[in-house]
């Protein structure tokens, strides 16, 4: 399938402007920075292209499907159907999109959490995800020049942002945002939240 036909194909799985226009922003992103780190561009922009497949589906949708598919679905995701969009995202990629390719799907899987371990096309999917032109945060535009210059800069700065919204607005933080959190060496997290990414 050439890019073209893929991108149609997107458009109309996803079915909604605004989404298939962040994918396509997502997408030129990953390929960026997948140009500037050494990763491979083509499977960066693939994986753009299809990491939200199941990002508007409805909570009981991705409960549904997920449990159809076989995935396990932690407490977490239970209790926030939402994250479970980014590894269902991987399923119907490889299932409707014929993806096979490992590398791809773990970037699709671990773009909205984050993960302890996360390669360097992980990181350059979940940045181009955090840090597209569409996203109006008052940091985008620095951390996406960070992560150019140095991608394990890029993702300390983008996951202390995040972690610390969520916070901020007392929202509990994925168990897999922990885990990355401490695996990139992120300071100031509490107690509290070092615990539970123990769990
Ligand atoms: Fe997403
Ligand atoms: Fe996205």
């Amino acid at each position: 399938m050439n890019y073209g036909d893929l991108a149609r194909r997107v458009r109309a799985h996803l079915n909604q402007d605004h989404r298939y226009e962040h994918t396509v922003r997502v997408a030129r992103c990953a390929d960026v920075l997948a140009q500037r780190h050494g990763a491979d561009a083509s499977r960066a922009r693939l994986a753009g292209m299809l990491h939200d497949l199941a990002r508007l589906y409805s909570d009981r949708r991705l409960l549904e499907e997920s449990q159809a598919h076989g995935l396990h679905v932690a407490a977490f995701e239970r209790e926030h159907p939402i994250v479970l969009h980014a590894r269902l995202g991987a399923v119907i990629a490889a299932e409707t999109f014929g993806v096979r390719d490992p590398q791809v799907l773990s970037a699709i899987e671990k773009h909205t959490t984050a993960a302890a371990v996360m390669s360097p096309l992980d990181c350059v999917v979940y940045l181009a995800d955090s840090l597209e032109p569409g996203r109006t945060f008052a940091e985008r535009a620095e951390f996406w020049e960070l992560s150019m210059r140095d991608l394990r800069e890029g993702m300390r700065a983008t996951l202390a942002l995040s972690i610390g919204h969520l916070t901020g607005q007392g929202r509990p933080i994925a168990p897999p945002t922990l885990a990355a959190a401490h695996a990139f060496g992120i300071l100031g997290l509490s107690d509290k939240e070092a615990r539970a990414s123990a769990t």
